[in-house]
């Protein structure tokens, strides 16, 4: 008799311990637009899109992405200096800002990544990542490729997600003002 007692007790506590103590709703993976924003912006400062997308500022330390003009890109009134045609066999060409850059490839500006309209203003999250992901100019189906330096190459194999919360933190910052050049061919 006390064997069964014995057996029906542990048979209980099993019972007990294997039923869920409440019905929770499964977690999501949901992030709020500020949470969006907040990884947006590490990612931004981490993977250095201000070193070349923002005019500097030189300080103590050297030189520091211009806070007032985050990410505008390529200032649009900078006069590049000329320079020796034979030294562009031997190296790349970088401004003082580092946002063009002159190579084989021609010059290339840095884009004005603010949510102005002479920015990213009128651009969906889709063109923002066909950008990212497939280095096509402007985000449009049939543009051109992306110049050098922009490292897109590397960035498409960001997970969408990182994408998006990039894209969300660039809608968030304070639009600039600055129509960035077209890109120069390279001097025959
Ligand atoms: C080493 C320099 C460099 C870095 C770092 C860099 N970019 Fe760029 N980026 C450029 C240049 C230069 C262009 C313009 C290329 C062209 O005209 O084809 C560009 C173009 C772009 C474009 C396309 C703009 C357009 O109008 O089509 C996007 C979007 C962009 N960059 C986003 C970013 C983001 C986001 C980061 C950081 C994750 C980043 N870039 C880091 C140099 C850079």
């Amino acid at each position: 008799m006390k064997t069964t007692y014995f057996i029906l007790i542990v048979f209980a506590t099993f019972i007990v311990a294997c039923t869920p103590k409440s019905k929770e709703p499964l977690k999501t993976t949901e992030i709020s637009l500020a949470d969006q924003i907040a990884m947006g912006e590490q990612l931004v400062t981490v993977l250095g899109c201000n070193d070349c997308h923002s005019p500097k500022v030189m300080t103590a330390h050297g030189p520091a992405p211009d806070s007032l003009r985050l990410l505008s890109g390529h200032p649009a009134n900078e006069v590049l200096a000329a320079y020796d045609k034979e030294i562009l066999k031997s190296y790349v060409l970088f401004n003082m800002n580092s946002t063009a850059t002159t190579g084989p490839w021609g010059t290339s500006f840095a884009a004005n990544l603010t949510p102005d309209p002479t920015g990213i203003g009128s651009w969906t999250e889709e063109q923002f990542l066909r950008a990212m992901k497939e280095g096509k100019w402007k985000g449009l189906e049939n543009s051109r490729n992306l110049l050098p330096p922009m490292p897109w190459q590397g960035y498409s194999q960001m997970p969408d997600e990182d994408l998006k919360a990039i894209f969300a933190y660039l809608k968030s910052i304070k639009p600039v003002s600055n129509p960035v050049p077209m890109a120069i061919p390279p001097a025959l």
